[in-house]
């Protein structure tokens, strides 16, 4: 019988500290036999935002503390494991360095071989944890360090349609939330303030809704937050402003999809179209509604990973690097970290003030 390849991944790229294992399994998706993350949200908390130097010394005090439960949980021996996979980049330089060489020693004390992941990559397969997708495939990665739209042709290999010029979605959930008065990391509670207020209460501007193609842009949003933000008196104030800016969002990503869409088709001419929406914003649910809604009327099959699956962790990690095994596709010990490293190498880069669309 062949043998079923194990991987081990390992994710340090920001203020996640995690590892998974997981195991081919013949025809159908890979089993996840461990995933354990370990958040850094109380290091930063009273901070406002991930403190690069805090992060590294969290990621150095649990790093083997998590190998070792993911072993644990997974039920193997560690002569089991195939491969050992982890997270170059992009992300905090410090925190990379610490994921990555723990790998490379890893592999070298296990003698297998070892893979450097993209971590943009590894949102991009994490679906496949849980579905049988076929390439090309049309990708939104809505994080908090990144906004694409991307074209994925195939491991590796990918067309970007689409960025955000300014701020990451994730990035904005997260400003808005500090305006209104939410702890870091405010994303997932704008959610649930929004529940509570009223939609078309503030009418929040989108930014380059009408040009740009498929490109985002959310910084004059944000300006916009901050301006009605120094006004507001009530709770109800903050939940209205919440539930306008979801709304405004939502809006945002259904117009810019459905130019995509139309990018998309341009490219490909398949019967089965996916759209997948990954990263951490994509777990917002009401998001997922209007985008399920949006694909299928627009003909799209709309798959999301779990929840558990959209914000960072290792089993993404673990699937690129099965992928990459596959394909004998390894690397040396002196992979470098890469704090910048595009998925789409040859698309011009798109950010800051001058930027023409
Ligand atoms: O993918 P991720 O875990 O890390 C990066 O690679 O950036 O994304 C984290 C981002 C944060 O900005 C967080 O606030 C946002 O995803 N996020 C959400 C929700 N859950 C996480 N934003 C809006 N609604 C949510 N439910
Ligand atoms: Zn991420």
């Amino acid at each position: 019988m062949k043998k079923k390849h194990i991987i081990l991944g390992i994710e340090t790229s920001c203020d996640e500290t995690a590892v998974s294992i997981i195991q081919e399994n013949n025809k159908d998706q890979p089993l996840i036999l461990s995933n354990v993350v370990s958040s850094q949200v109380n290091v930063h908390k009273q901070f406002g935002g991930v403190v690069p130097e805090l992060a590294a010394r969290s990621h150095i005090e649990k790093i083997d503390l998590i190998a070792k439960k993911a072993i644990e949980d997974s039920n193997i021996k560690l002569g089991d494991i195939d491969a050992v996979a982890a997270t170059a980049g992009p992300g905090l330089i410090v925190c990379l360095s610490i994921g990555l060489n723990f790998a490379k020693s890893f592999a070298l004390s296990i003698k297998k071989p070892f893979i450097a992941v993209n971590h943009l990559e590894g949102h991009a397969l994490s679906p496949k944890l849980n579905y049988k997708i076929n390439y090309p495939y049309l990708l939104l990665l809505i994080s908090g360090g990144h906004s694409q739209f991307l074209n994925v042709q195939g491991l590796g290999k990918y067309k970007r349609l689409g960025t955000t010029i300014d701020d990451a979605l994730g990035e904005a959930f997260d400003k808005t939330a500090k305006l209104i008065g939410i702890e870091f990391p405010g994303g997932p509670k704008i959610e649930e303030y929004a529940k509570l207020g009223d939609k078309n209460f503030y009418d929040l501007p989108k930014p380059i809704i009408n040009r740009g193609g498929c490109n985002l842009s959310f910084a004059g949003l944000k300006t916009a937050v901050l301006k009605i933000s120094k006004k507001i008196k009530s709770h109800q104030d903050k939940y209205n402003l919440a539930a306008s800016f979801q709304k405004t969002i939502e809006d945002i990503l259904c117009k810019k999809s459905k130019v995509a869409f139309k990018e998309f088709k341009k490219n490909n001419n398949i019967k089965k179209k996916y759209f997948v929406i990954a990263g951490g914003v994509a777990s917002n649910k009401s998001i997922r509604k209007k985008l399920i809604d949006l694909s299928l009327k627009e003909k799209f099959e709309p798959i999301f990973p779990p929840i558990n699956l959209c914000s960072d962790n290792a089993a993404m990690i673990a699937m690129v690097g099965l992928e990459k095994f596959k394909l004998g596709l390894f690397d040396s010990l002196d992979f470098p970290p890469k704090p910048r490293w595009p998925l789409d190498e040859k698309a011009t880069f798109l950010k800051g003030a001058g930027v023409r669309l």
